[in-house]
């Protein structure tokens, strides 16, 4: 069975290796990663290990490793087709029977309709037919470059416009149904989806147009229509503006809701701003963010009680990835947009700069709950911010936090301080009862270790493992190691290929994630590689890392060269010296 990659590529994306290992295996947070004890061998103390961001897993102990596929083979003693469909039957996808060729080729054309409807809207923008649209954006605030810049168009009012366009650029109306730019009428017949309305194009994080939205530009219902899922276009796993966002400087992500709200934003010089797509944030979405290297994420949603609610959801997604997450606090404006019209982009980065962090946000959204002035609210609200204090980690914070939360209740600090390691003795004490019970648990024979590669070169070998995790933590520097390296000057014949397919991959315009490479290699690859991948420690500069990599595989590169033409000189040598001798005895006779 050759699946095509792409499907592959969903399909890790969709199974989030977290979710599915847990259900297997309990697991605990330990810095950015999960730790649980072994399913494949028996141990009293966990160094099985999973890591979100990068959707691995590996064993510190027996060596076990690779991607949630790989998990599921192992698991559930299944092969490679049936771990796949049987992922694939939990997430709702259909594994495609046919030839891998057409269904790539399928998907293809679906984003190449999306292109082209795109390239439609915007010169309909700029025609006389989208006059209304075009002063509708410019009255926004938006100016022309921004308009640009986004792809901004307008549908226009007609019922088939759209259709007579697409026909006449070779597409057929089963593809346009497919992509859900027209409907179907019960009689058969379809006509354009997005009427009269100014459009947004709905970029992945590849930057290719995969989906629409659309504002109709007075307060007429609905406000927005947003193409449904297609099969190019999952609402829950696209974040609007990404595309942009993923290449911003800093290390923080804005979350916000609308996309009026992320392109004012990046208009006022916040381009790492993107906004779920008219649903709240989802898992998948959360860990798009958490997969590209920065630490923080905050929240700029509505100040509307909606809004509010929404926050408290994007916390609880957003913290398990490991991200930092900070919400901003806005009065005076309904969203981000607004309060950058009214007050300016410095007054935005003012709000960022005071916004609260996660904790301080849910003491606030616990202190609003109750009457302070009243004993017995007191009481309570110390009892429940006390039980969110107990779990913070480092004893600093705990502290700081908590004269905090003691001062909004009018308490001393020091029976806040006290209710706080109290609670956090109790969760200590569960805590060991339940690995006790875990020790207890009967012994299996622990399987063999996994093979090490054996490196030709360990200096080189070192810096290309280091090379090949910072690709996959930091995709955007594939293009600039591509024109300086090539697949051979690897020493390591397994990384090697690792690169090449990274870069085959990226010829086609596509992204390769671990998860999908791991379905692509050998079980033992997938284990050597997730084995590397997980003990490589983050990079503090990924530039500078990239320089040092890249420097010492070619100066070892070129030594060998060196080292082999020498050999080929003196094999030259060697065979003129016998010649000579051969001459010399037939000479001689
Ligand atoms: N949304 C939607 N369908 C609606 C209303 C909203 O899909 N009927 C989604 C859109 O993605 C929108 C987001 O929810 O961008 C936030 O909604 P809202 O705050 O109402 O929109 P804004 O982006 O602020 O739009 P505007 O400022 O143009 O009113
Ligand atoms: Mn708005």
């Amino acid at each position: 069975m050759a699946l095509p990659e792409s499907f592959l590529q969903e399909l890790t994306a969709r199974c989030d290796i977290y979710d599915i290992v847990s259900r297997y295996v309990k697991l605990k947070k330990s810095g950015s990663n999960y730790f649980g004890l072994c399913p494949f061998h028996n141990e009293k103390t966990p160094s099985f290990s999973v890591s979100r961001d990068k959707q691995i897993y590996h064993c510190f102990g027996c060596g076990a490793g690779g991607g949630v596929i790989n998990f599921i083979m192992r698991m559930e003693n299944m092969t490679f087709p049936e771990a796949v469909r049987h992922l694939a039957a939990q997430v709702g996808m259909e594994v495609p029977e046919d030839t891998g060729a057409s269904y790539g080729e399928k998907r293809k054309r679906l984003i190449a309709l999306c292109t082209e409807s795109a390239r439609f809207y915007v010169e309909k923008l700029y025609s006389p037919e989208g006059k209304g649209g075009l002063s509708y954006l410019l009255g926004r605030g938006l100016s022309p470059a921004t308009l640009k810049h986004f792809g901004l168009g307008f549908a226009p009012d007609s019922w088939d416009s759209l259709i007579h366009a697409m026909t006449q650029k070779g597409f057929t109306k089963g593809e346009m149904l497919e992509c859900g730019l027209v409907v179907q009428n019960k009689s058969g017949g379809v006509y354009d989806r997005f009427r009269n309305r100014v459009m947004f194009p709905i970029i992945d994080i590849q930057g290719r147009v995969i989906a629409f939205g659309g504002r109709v530009m007075d307060d007429s219902m609905p406000k927005y229509l947003n193409s449904s899922d297609t099969p190019v276009f999952q609402k829950s796993q696209n974040l609007f503006a990404m595309n942009f966002a993923k290449k911003s400087k800093g290390d923080f992500f804005l979350l916000a809701e609308g996309y009026m709200d992320v392109i004012a934003l990046h208009q006022a010089g916040f381009q790492s701003a993107v906004a779920s797509l008219g649903t709240s944030l989802t898992k998948e979405q959360a860990r798009l963010m958490a997969s590209r290297g920065k630490e923080q994420v905050i929240i700029c949603y509505d100040s509307d009680e909606a809004g509010k609610k929404a926050a408290q959801r994007a916390i609880d997604l957003l913290t398990p990835t490991g991200l930092k997450v900070r919400v901003l606090r806005m009065s005076g404006a309904k969203d981000p947009d607004e309060y950058i019209r009214k007050n300016g982009p410095g007054a935005f980065r003012d709000l960022l700069e005071k916004s609260d962090s996660d904790i301080q946000y849910r003491l606030g959204e616990i202190a609003a709950r109750f009457d302070l002035e009243e004993t017995q609210d007191r009481v309570e609200f110390l009892q429940q911010a006390a039980l969110l204090l107990c779990a913070i980690p480092s004893a600093v914070e705990r502290e700081i936090f908590s004269r905090q939360a003691a001062e909004k209740a009018g308490v001393s600090p020091e029976s806040m301080l006290e209710e706080v390691e109290r609670q956090r003795k109790r969760r200590a004490r569960q805590a060991r009862v339940q690995q006790e019970r875990q020790a207890m648990q009967p012994a299996r024979a622990a399987q063999p270790a996994a093979r090490d590669l054996r490196y030709d070169n360990v200096r080189s070998a070192r810096r290309e493992e280091g090379l090949v995790a910072l690709l996959f933590s930091h995709g955007e520097l594939l293009d600039r190691v591509s024109s300086r390296l090539q697949p051979e000057q690897f020493s390591s014949p397994f990384l090697g290929k690792i690169y090449e397919l990274l870069l085959k991959r990226r010829q086609q315009g596509e992204e390769t994630s671990l998860g999908l490479c791991m379905s692509l290699l050998s079980p033992e690859e997938g284990e050597t590689l997730a084995k590397l991948v997980a003990k490589e420690p983050p990079v503090q500069n990924p530039q500078r890392a990239l320089e040092d990599y890249l420097s010492v595989i070619e100066m070892e590169y070129i030594k060998k060269k060196n080292q082999t033409e020498e050999q080929d000189d003196a094999a030259l040598l060697e065979l003129a010296q016998r010649r000579l001798r051969r001459q010399q005895e037939r000479g001689g006779m």
